[in-house]
């Protein structure tokens, strides 16, 4: 199987938002109009994983000077600041099918190469408990419960130092 990670194009918009709504609860899945918003606000933080030119998986986040993730983050492109010392991540998604193969691992270290390679200082998320073990293997450190609400879920503040 190879995995092939590229940056997203506005053609790949309706399989990413057939993904996010098979990954996320109604309550937290990004919606289409959002997802264009963000392919044309920050291409180069939003790639694309896929096999044989079939999307199943993706990462997308923007520039911010903030050093947590707040709610609005997620609702307008308005808080993406090009300069922003911090990349965050909105989403990781991977389709049912090709889970605990190391595809959204390749995905977040592509994802953490690009925030290095634009000199950001540390790359930022929010995930839910049982995934706080996960996103530590790569070195986010727990920063313990947000403030986000996102959906109504209980969420955790990572970062990882750059
Ligand atoms: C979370 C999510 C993105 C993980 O995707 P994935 O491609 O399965 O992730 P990986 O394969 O990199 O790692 C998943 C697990 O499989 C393991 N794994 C990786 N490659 C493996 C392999 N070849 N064989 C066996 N296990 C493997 C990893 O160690 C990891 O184990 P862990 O759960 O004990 O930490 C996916 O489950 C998903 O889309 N979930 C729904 C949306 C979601 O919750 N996203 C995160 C929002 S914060």
């Amino acid at each position: 199987m190879e995995v092939m990670i590229r940056a997203v194009c506005l053609e790949d918009l309706d399989r990413i938002t057939e993904i996010e709504a098979i990954c996320f609860p109604a309550a937290e899945a990004a919606t289409r109009e959002s997802f264009q918003e963000r392919i044309a606000a920050f291409p180069e933080s939003f790639l694309v994983a896929e096999i044989d030119g079939i999307i199943i998986g993706f990462i997308n986040g923007c520039s911010t000077n903030s050093s947590v993730i707040y709610d609005e983050l997620f609702h307008s492109t308005e808080g993406h600041i090009v300069d922003g010392k911090n990349l965050a991540v909105f989403g990781l998604d991977v389709i049912p099918e090709y889970r605990k193969q190391g595809v959204a691992s390749k995905l977040m270290k592509q994802f953490i190469q690009v925030a290095r390679n634009n000199g950001k200082e540390n790359v930022i998320l929010t995930c839910k408990e049982r995934l706080v073990h996960y996103y530590e293997s790569f070195g986010f450190e727990n920063n313990g419960i947000s403030n986000s609400t996102h959906g109504g879920s209980k969420w955790f503040d990572m970062t990882l130092v750059l």
